[in-house]
């Protein structure tokens, strides 16, 4: 399958500073932690988090959704095995891209019912047209229209997530 390259390696390193330089100066002297959400986040964080200049920790948390074989709802399932403490810490949840919005709304909620002292959101894309939950992310890298993406950390089928740009996947 070819791949048409839709946002470049220098794009996302000079979108990821500007974020990072934003995040610093709104956590500031606070207890932050970044929680990423795997596996498709792994790229964005571990560049991410080298252009944010304050202490802060992170966390991993896993999130899958499984469609029931006889109704269309999909059920969250949630593993947070590694994210250890986030009580009375300043959460900011990481994840590859915001579709429906349903993985974000549910986390915001399972990591609030955890004891943050704050959870805000941030993604390095938003897909337009396909939401809907209701909910703002606060930091954004890129919008993008309504195209199944592959590369910097995002996958079809568990594969194409090395590719350190984002691309169109073209069947
Ligand atoms: P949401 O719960 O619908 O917002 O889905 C978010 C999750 O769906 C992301 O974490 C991705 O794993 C996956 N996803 C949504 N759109 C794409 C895409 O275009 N390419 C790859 N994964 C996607
Ligand atoms: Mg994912």
């Amino acid at each position: 399958m070819a791949v048409e390259p839709l946002i470049s390696e220098s794009q996302i390193r000079d979108r990821l500073a500007e974020l990072g330089r934003q995040i610093e100066e709104d956590y500031r002297s606070r207890p932050l932690t970044i929680v990423a959400v795997l596996t498709g986040s792994l790229i964005a964080l571990a560049d991410l988090v080298r252009q944010i200049h304050i202490p802060h920790r992170i966390a991993l948390v896993q999130a899958s959704s499984y469609r029931g074989a006889t109704t269309t709802s999909t059920t969250l399932v949630i593993n947070d095995a590694f994210a250890p403490d986030v009580s009375g810490r300043d959460v900011l949840l990481l994840d590859d891209i915001l579709d429906t919005g349903q993985t974000l709304a549910n986390l915001v909620r399972h990591i609030q019912d955890r004891g943050a002292a704050s959870v805000k959101t941030a993604v390095l894309l938003r897909k337009i047209g396909r939401q809907v939950v209701p909910i703002e992310p606060d930091y954004c890298g890129f919008v993008i229209p309504d195209v199944f993406v592959i590369g910097y950390g995002l996958d079809f089928d568990d594969d194409y997530r090395h590719l350190p740009y984002v691309g169109v996947l073209q069947q």
